[in-house]
């Protein structure tokens, strides 16, 4: 089976797909991560990240890229938001997710436009979201946590940011799919997100795992 898990950024989204991959047994691929690459190793080549064809070409980013700390900085989660508005970027990037989400067995994949684009035939589909001050919350104790110095006020700005990029661009927007749950999880704590969407795929598709 494909689950296919979308939503804003900091929503809970990989939290979630993480717990369901655990509780069916099946693969996680975190799509952002590829995203992060692309923006990373445009950055390592001193190209523009808003440049097309300087995105494009850091697509051929080496696997190694994955095992960089430097992928999971704030600063480079707007890299890749930046670069992911490039059509020929997210064409470059699509048949790998497609072959993941087609594997034998089947996968979770979470990202912005699963659902909708990459496995639009997925057989359990959620849009995990909460407010953007929820969000922004629950990053900046995050960063708090792991020693980064950083304002509320910046955190917030960044997710406004990144939502008005993410949903406001032409190619594959973020949006909820229409068969999609929609999983707002703002009066929600981690156990009672992840409990609720097993739930759900467990009603779409029975009881497995
Ligand atoms: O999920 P994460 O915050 O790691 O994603 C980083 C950025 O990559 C997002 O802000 C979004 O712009 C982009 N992305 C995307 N499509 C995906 C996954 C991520 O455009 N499927």
């Amino acid at each position: 089976m494909i689950v296919a898990v979308d939503g804003p950024t900091a929503s809970g989204k990989g939290t979630i797909a993480r717990a369901l991959g655990a509780h069916f047994g099946l693969p996680v691929l975190d799509t952002g991560l590829l995203y992060r690459a692309v923006g990373y190793q445009t950055q390592l080549d001193h190209g523009d990240p808003d440049d097309a064809d300087d995105a494009l070409a850091a697509c051929d980013f080496p696997d190694s890229l994955f095992d960089d700390p430097a992928l999971r900085y704030e600063s480079t989660g707007s890299l890749a938001s930046r670069v992911s508005i490039h059509p020929a970027v997210r064409r470059a990037l699509f048949q790998r997710q497609v072959d993941f989400a087609n594997q034998p067995g089947g996968a979770v994949l979470d990202g912005r436009d699963i659902g909708t684009v990459i496995a639009p035939h997925a057989d359990a589909k959620l849009f995990v979201t909460a407010t953007p001050e929820e969000r922004a919350r629950r990053r900046h104790a995050e960063m708090l946590g792991r020693g980064v110095g950083v304002t509320y006020d910046a955190v917030l700005a960044d997710i406004y940011a990144r939502d008005a990029r993410d949903t406001g661009r032409v190619d594959a927007p973020l949006r909820r799919a229409a068969d999609a749950l929609l999983l707002d999880n703002t009066a929600l704590d981690r156990d009672a997100g992840i409990a609720a969407a097993i739930a759900f795929v467990e009603g779409k598709v029975g009881k497995r795992g």
